[in-house]
């Protein structure tokens, strides 16, 4: 009985991750990425439904946006709660979730953190670094070498 109700649980849960998935893959690409990019992202996201969908549905990870630094520490609480995974498995889900639900304030966050959530080279990190304070997206324009429509495409990202 308790078996059943559980496998009724996963197949629910499959289904609610296979809508997220497919409505993710409707929304036309607004920003077109390099093919390595995409297949990380497509690794990523296969893997989160493989490795966190058993204690929670995917739903509930992506409720809110959080900086590289805040997936990370998620990822270490999820494997202390017995989450599976090899560290490059676990590497993906962070890139992923990074670029999907990822946020980063441009005023006080690290390079690092700056890096991959903008998905911007450390040069530019540290070019935005030195331009602080900025109060909204135009002021980034003044970045030298940064592409503000690439920027303003992830502006849901951004936080000041
Ligand atoms: C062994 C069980 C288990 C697995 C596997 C698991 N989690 Fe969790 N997760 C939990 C528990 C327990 C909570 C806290 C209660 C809840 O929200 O369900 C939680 C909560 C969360 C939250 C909300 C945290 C908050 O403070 O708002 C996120 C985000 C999350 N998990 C992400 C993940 C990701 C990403 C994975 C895959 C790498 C994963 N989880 C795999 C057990 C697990």
């Amino acid at each position: 009985m308790m078996n059943r109700q559980l496998s009724a649980a996963c197949v629910a849960v499959a289904i609610a991750w296979g809508g997220v998935v497919a409505s993710a893959w409707s929304v036309p690409a607004q920003a077109p990425q390099a093919p390595a990019a995409k297949s990380t992202e497509a690794d990523g996201r296969a893997i989160l439904g493989k490795l966190c969908v058993d204690c929670h549905a995917a739903d509930a990870v992506m409720r809110q946006r959080r900086t590289l630094t805040g997936w990370e520490e998620i990822i270490d609480t999820m494997v202390a709660q017995g989450a599976g995974g090899t560290d490059d498995e676990l590497q993906k889900v962070i890139q992923y979730l990074v670029v999907t639900v990822g946020k980063v304030n441009v005023n006080k966050d690290n390079a690092r953190n700056l890096q991959a959530v903008l998905e911007i080279p450390a040069p530019l990190a540290d070019a935005l670094i030195k331009g602080r304070p900025y109060a909204a997206m135009a002021d980034l324009a003044r970045v030298p070498g940064l592409d503000i429509k690439a920027i303003t495409e992830k502006s849901e990202r951004v936080v000041f």
